[in-house]
């Protein structure tokens, strides 16, 4: 079946990245299919309010429930997962992505300035799985952004979308650590040699070499993978 995805938001114009390269032609070939909603067609005054000031005072603005509910009722269906993008969730991961991919139906809903009253997540997880995710430890403008980036980690994941499913394992994250480094042609660039053995045609030396190699980069870039 092919992956359903629906993205709430003020700035649908984020999304028009979507329409390029892997995820562009994901989309033409029918595999995905992404419908982008604006969240103000769901407002009821001539403003287009989509948010107002916080309970209890406070920097900032808080989006107002009404917009979200309207919207949310909308797109959402039964087998749906509602994803909110916020820097309070839990951590988006390769092992999320394989999660996702395996949902027909994902709901994006893209909160700006200080989020989107809270009660939106408590109601509509009543209803449905609701994802609260967070893409690391910094903080974006809005969901948006962070939108992408899971998209971008989940579609590749849908099957007859990366022409070599082969890629897909061999890769940072999908290993115990990170991946070891690549090189192409060609062999010799500004006095750097590629690394003599992956000349060598020699597939046991070759696939050593790349263990050793991501076992140092882990160390060196994430040792927190190796706790
Ligand atoms: N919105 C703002 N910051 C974010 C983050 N780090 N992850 C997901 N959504 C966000």
């Amino acid at each position: 079946m092919a992956p359903r995805i629906d993205i709430v938001t003020i700035f649908p114009d984020y999304f028009q990245p979507l329409e390029l390269s892997l995820i562009g032609k994901a989309q033409a070939d029918g595999v995905v299919e992404i419908a982008v909603h604006d969240l103000r067609q769901f407002t009821d005054d001539v403003h287009r309010t989509v948010d107002d000031t916080p309970y209890g005072g406070g920097a900032g603005m808080v989006m107002s429930p009404e917009p979200w509910g309207r919207a949310l009722d909308s797109v959402l269906g039964e087998d749906s997962v509602l994803v909110v993008p916020t820097p309070a969730g839990e951590v988006f991961r390769q092992s999320v992505a394989r999660e996702f991919v395996e949902t027909p139906h994902l709901v994006f809903a893209c909160g700006r300035y200080e989020g989107i009253d809270h009660r939106v997540v408590e109601y509509y997880r009543d209803r449905v799985s609701v994802r609260e995710m967070s893409i690391g430890d910094y903080v974006l403008g809005g969901g948006e952004v962070a939108t992408l980036v899971m998209l971008e980690a989940v579609i590749r994941l849908v099957p007859g979308v990366v022409g070599n499913p082969e890629s897909l394992v061999e890769e940072s994250h999908e290993l115990p650590g990170v991946e070891y480094p690549n090189y192409t042609k060609p062999a010799s660039w500004r006095g750097l040699d590629v690394p003599e053995v992956l000349l060598s045609g020699h597939h046991d030396k070759i696939r050593q070499w790349r263990e050793d190699q991501s076992a140092e980069r882990t160390k060196k870039n994430r040792p927190d993978l190796l706790d």
